[in-house]
């Protein structure tokens, strides 16, 4: 298929290009780069052997999307860009509302304009909120988000299911991600926070390269097995793998189809950290500090339904996850070097 990719210079958007070129898809990549660097793509064009055509353009320009939409035609989109840190979309609700709501209605605008009405959409585990059953199946109701961000992927949601329901000849997959971590395992690609890190795994990695001094354990008195809390991290190769199956429900003209990317195995933070040490020789030292408002106990995923409906299951266990994250980070300590 030929596939514009939305966000694709960013974490999980580079690492599905490659999935996608070397499953034999085509790809032509659409981003603003305002949490990316374009150096990113030359990483994958590397990895992959192949050119991928790349547009600085904002997904709210709609002449700037509808110039690339007239020049390629596609097949499939992959919906990846927006704005995706929590902190800060409780500071700038109307920045994430604007970005995130409002350059996907004119995405999915110039999308239905040019003929192109298949659509794989980056939810997150988010909108089931503090779940109501563990492990959470897709029919898990949709809980309460405590921020703008994860407003914005549940309203999505429901607009792309409104707007298929209106028009069946749409087909969207929406994909509820999990805790994606890890990197390519070449080392070429990988997360490229700008700051301070406010997931995990990439504040563990700034740790073990010395650019910080401790990680801080977000709280040790949850109802869990050693009291911090538990996530279903997935490796980023492996949510990548399952965007490439995702596009076997739209060949299936699936109308609309959600499936839940994690592993269906949750870790706490501090079997994060102990793997992380011992799978690679480094030290993190810690400190217990008083939960994240915001926060909840556990949250994994039942992953059953990809499994049967799209053959995909992830692969990759948490000793992998951790060791491709030390192998980006050691050896890219500044990213991509431009920002
Ligand atoms: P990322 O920030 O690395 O990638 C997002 C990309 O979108 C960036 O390259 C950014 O420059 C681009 N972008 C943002 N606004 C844009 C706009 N208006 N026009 C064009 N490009 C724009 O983030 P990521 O981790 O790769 O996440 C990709 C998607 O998956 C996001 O929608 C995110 O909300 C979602 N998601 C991520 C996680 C996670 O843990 N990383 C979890 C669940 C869902
Ligand atoms: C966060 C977002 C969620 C988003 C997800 C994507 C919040 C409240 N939620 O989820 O909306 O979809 O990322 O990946 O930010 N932890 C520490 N110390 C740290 C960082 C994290 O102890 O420095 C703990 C957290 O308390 C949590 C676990 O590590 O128990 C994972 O945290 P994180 O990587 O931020 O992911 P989530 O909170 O699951």
């Amino acid at each position: 298929m030929n596939i514009l990719v939305t966000g694709g210079t960013g974490y999980i958007g580079s690492h599905t290009l490659v999935e996608l070129n070397q499953a034999g898809h085509d790809t032509v990549v659409v981003d603003n780069l305002s949490n990316s660097s374009r150096r990113s793509l030359d990483r994958v064009e590397e990895l992959v052997g192949k050119r991928i055509p790349f547009y600085e353009v904002d997904i709210r320009d709609r002449q700037g999307l509808e110039r690339v939409m007239t020049q390629h035609r596609f097949d499939a989109c992959i919906h990846f860009a927006g704005l995706k840190a929590v902190g800060e979309s409780v500071e700038k609700p109307w920045e994430y509302y604007e970005n995130n709501i409002g350059g996907t209605l004119v995405l999915l605008d110039v999308m239905r304009r040019n003929g192109c009405k298949n659509l794989i959409f980056s939810s997150s585990a988010t909108v089931y909120g503090d779940p109501a059953v563990i492990p959470i199946t897709e029919t898990c109701p949709k809980g309460h988000c405590t921020n703008p961000y994860g407003q914005t992927k549940s309203m999505l949601e429901e607009i792309m299911m409104d707007m298929q329901k209106a028009d069946p000849e749409w087909n969207v997959v929406l994909l509820r991600y999990f805790n994606p971590i890890g990197a390519h395992p070449s080392g070429r690609i990988g997360e490229n926070p700008n700051g301070i890190p406010n997931n995990l795994m990439p504040y563990v990695t700034q740790v073990a390269v010395g650019k910080r001094p401790e990680l801080g354990v977000f709280g040790d008195d949850y109802d869990t097995p050693d009291g911090t809390g538990v996530r279903d991290y997935i490796h980023v190769v492996d949510l990548a793998k399952g965007h490439v199956a995702a596009l076997k429900a739209i060949e299936r003209r699936c109308g609309c189809a959600i499936y839940n990317l994690g592993t269906g195995q949750g870790y706490s933070v501090l079997q994060v950290v102990k793997t992380f040490e011992r799978v690679n020789q480094v030290p993190i030292p810690y400190r217990i500090k008083p939960r994240r408002a915001g926060d909840i106990a556990t949250c994994y995923s039942d992953p059953a339904k990809a499994e049967r409906e799209l053959g995909w299951k992830a692969q990759y266990g948490l000793e992998e996850m951790c060791r491709d994250a030390w192998n980006w980070q050691r050896n890219n300590p500044e990213g991509y070097g431009d920002r």
